[in-house]
């Protein structure tokens, strides 16, 4: 008699279990998701596992190339002026045939800035004969945005050697459509 009046951890985990299942199932009904159209972060297994290990990579420019979305068993990253971020939530833009793979496994700081696409030769980390002050600020904001971004996140960092050669030429500068600036 004694133990089956004991309501125990047991008891409160299946309750709390049934609350999420019949939460899951009801946001189904309403919004074909689990968890009520939310698909940030914090619905990635990945996400999930660095948060609690607090691993951070610290990755070479060769290194961080394997993550470009060609391997699905790799995540993919993205490298702004040394900080690299995690992308895999949206494989279908920086992934293989998306819109930004050009970007995924490199560092391609330069782009950011100037935003010449159609250009290969702008995928560099490569800052040199750009104006420094226009840098700082917009490579700020663009780690501000992937810093604070739903879907994405920091994971750690590209060390790279300094650029080599000339480098690229002056492009017609044409700002990334979409960028919000932060003032900050
Ligand atoms: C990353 O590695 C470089 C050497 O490759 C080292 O100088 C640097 O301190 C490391 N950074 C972190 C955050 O571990
Ligand atoms: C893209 O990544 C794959 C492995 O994930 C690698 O084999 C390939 O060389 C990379 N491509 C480039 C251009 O670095």
């Amino acid at each position: 008699m004694a133990e089956r009046n004991h309501f125990g951890f047991i008891d409160i985990l299946r309750i709390l279990g049934g609350i999420l299942l019949f939460n899951a199932c009801f946001s189904w009904w309403f919004t074909s998701t689990t968890t009520w159209g939310y698909n940030g972060k914090w619905t990635s297994v990945n996400y999930l596992k660095h948060r609690l290990t607090n691993n951070f990579v610290n990755l070479t420019t060769e290194q961080l190339a394997l993550y470009n979305g060609t391997d699905p068993s790799l995540p993919i990253y993205i490298g702004i002026n040394g900080r690299v971020y995690d992308v895999s939530i949206s494989r279908s833009i920086y992934g293989p045939r998306g819109t930004y793979n050009k970007l995924a496994g490199k560092d391609a700081a330069r782009v950011y800035v100037t935003g010449c696409f159609m250009n290969p030769g702008e995928y560099t980390y490569d800052l040199r004969e750009l104006d420094q002050e226009e840098v700082e600020r917009d490579l700020a904001d663009w780690q501000y945005f992937f810093d604070n971004h739903e879907k994405y996140w920091y994971v750690g960092e590209v060390q790279h050697k300094p650029p080599t050669g000339d480098p690229p030429k002056p492009c017609e500068h044409m700002k990334f459509p979409g960028l919000v600036h932060h003032n900050r």
